[in-house]
Parts: structure tokens; sequence; C-alpha cells
């Protein structure tokens, strides 16, 4: 399957969807890299491992329907059968969605429906929860609300900042990825069932 993952910043998660699609038997290649900032970290060591990457900078554009058109023209001459949200900052409108209808996935550090939205990990400690963690998911209209793909539980450990419990996730979201891309991209799983 052709994977085009989008980035906002330093692409940890892009990162280790590329080594997992460098194993031989994983049903994924990543055909490009895409962020809505030209100083994305991730651009770079996307390029660095042989990944077409484009940038769109939003005040390029006159507006949000200009700026997505000219990410999705793009896109689509990628020839992909899947999306990957990876740290992507922007949310997509439904027309965008639409158009690739259960074929969008998103990475969200937090264990949804529970804290979507921003600040997840100090609104678990807010919240006093003994466990956070991450969710993959297919990408519907609403934000971080749509199916369920797959999803990995981290402690929430005595002393936790917002800090220390985010880098304990993130380790986590690699992995969970990498497998959520798997069970789609080989077919095992699909939206709606
Ligand atoms: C990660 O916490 C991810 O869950 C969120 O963006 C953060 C940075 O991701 N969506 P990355 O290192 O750019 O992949």
């Amino acid at each position: 399957k052709r994977v085009v993952v989008f980035i906002s910043g330093g692409g940890s998660n892009m990162l280790a969807l590329a080594d997992a699609c460098a194993a031989e038997d994983y049903p994924a290649e990543i055909v490009g890299v895409i962020s809505d900032r030209a100083t994305a970290g991730g651009l770079e060591k996307a390029a660095a491992r042989g990944i077409p990457t484009a940038a769109f900078e939003r005040r390029d554009y006159a507006d949000k329907a200009a700026h997505e058109a000219a990410i999705l023209d793009h896109v689509e001459t990628l020839r992909p059968d899947l999306l990957c949200l990876a740290g992507y900052m922007r949310l997509l409108t439904g027309a965008f969605i639409s158009r690739y209808e259960g074929r969008i996935l998103n990475i969200h550090p937090s264990l949804l429906p529970e804290f979507p939205g921003l600040h997840t990990h100090q609104r678990a400690l807010d919240a006093g929860r003994t466990e956070a963690g991450c969710t993959v998911h297919f990408v519907t209209e609403g934000m971080d609300e749509g199916p369920v793909i797959l999803q990995t539980r981290v402690p929430v450990l005595e002393g936790d900042t917002a800090e220390t419990l985010a880098a304990r996730v993130l380790t986590v979201e690699h992995k969970t990825y990498a497998e959520a891309l798997r069970m789609v991209a080989s077919g095992d799983v699909r939206m709606g069932g």
C-alpha cells in the first residue's frame, strides 16, 4: 500500500513508520511526506531517507480552502492508498476527509475517547488518571473521534509531569502506529468493520 504521511513538527512518528516500512514483509511503503510548515524538522529526516517531501505554508495561501486544495492536488499525484497524520496540527475539512473516506489514520496522545484535543497529558494528570497512552484511529469529520484502530496504555507514575508522561507515551506511539498501519495496510482492519 502507498502511504503519504502528514507532519507539522519533528516527525518521530513518521520516522517510526518509515522504519517499519523498511521491513521486507511490511505491507506499506511511504511515497511522500507532507507538512504545513516548511521548518518542520521531520522534512529533512524524510528527505535524508530518500522520501519525497513537500511543504505548504499556510501563509502562502489566501484561505484554508486554497491551502488544502494545494495539498490535496499534490497528494493526488502521489496516488496514495492511505494517509497517515502524524503530529499534523491542522484539521482537515470534510471535503478532504470524504475524498479519502476510511483511508486516513491519525495518532493521538491519549486513550480516546478521553482527552480529545490538546494538552492531553496535563489533563490526564489533573484528572488524577493512573493510566495514559495513545490511540490510532480512522479520521472522520469530528476532531479525534473516528473509529479506534489500536490503543496502548502506559502507567502514570508518582511525580510524573506532563513532560515525563509525554515522553513515556511517545515511545509507545511509535510501536502502536507501526502496528496499526500494518493492520490496515494488510487489510486485516477496515473502517466500518
Ligand atoms: C505526538 O505526541 C503525537 O501523538 C502528536 O504530535 C506529537 C509529536 O509527534 N500528534 P511527532 O514526534 O512529530 O511524530
